[in-house]
């Protein structure tokens, strides 16, 4: 399926690199002198996540966490819960939540409020990806990879029907 998929690249391995170095560094500056819990919103983060986390230099501990949101299709009725919660107590902690893409806003508005109620420090969000203009209601990360405007992306963690999250450059689809 993949083979017969039209798809080009949108952000190669080099620019990806490059980019999450700088995130990194901004995410240092913040939390220097701190210790983070970094919360991965699975499956799609996790290579972000990975990538992310060896170039930080402020100490981190990892979990994760898994979101289910229900609707018909396509279509999300915002109905979203937790699948897999987090096994960290994050009381007082400082929280960064690592997502592979905003799109409709959804998922990290329920997360983050979720999220909250446990009293942790702070919560911040690092988006490896802002589809700004699919907005279904108001969201901002603190950190943002990239900025797409629409389309669909497969590759470096993100899937098409579970497909293509292994290849290490992202790509937009071009025939769906
Ligand atoms: P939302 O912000 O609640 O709409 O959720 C965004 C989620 O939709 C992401 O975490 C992805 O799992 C999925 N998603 C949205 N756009 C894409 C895409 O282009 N490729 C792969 N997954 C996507």
């Amino acid at each position: 399926m993949l083979d017969t998929m039209e798809k080009e690249v949108l952000y190669s391995r080099e620019a990806i690199r490059k980019r999450i170095g700088e995130l990194a560094g901004e995410i240092d500056c913040r939390y220097a002198g701190k210790e983070l819990v970094v919360i991965g919103v699975l499956k799609g983060a996790f290579i972000f996540m990975a990538d992310l986390i060896r170039c930080l230099q402020v100490p981190c501990i990892v979990d994760f966490v898994r979101v289910a949101s229900y609707g018909a299709g396509s279509v999300t009725s915002g109905t979203v819960t937790i699948t897999k919660d987090i096994e960290t107590d994050i009381l007082g902690r400082d929280v960064l939540i690592v997502e592979d893409i905003i799109d409709t806003g959804l998922t990290l508005t329920y997360l983050v409020n979720a999220l909250k109620k446990r009293r942790p420090a702070s919560v911040s969000v690092c988006a490896f990806i802002d589809k700004r203009l699919r907005r279904q209601i108001p969201f901002e990360a603190d950190y943002v990879g990239f900025s797409m405007k629409d389309g669909f992306v497969i590759g470096y963690g993100l899937d098409f029907d579970e497909k293509a999250r292994f290849l290490p450059d992202v790509y937009v689809v071009k025939n769906l």
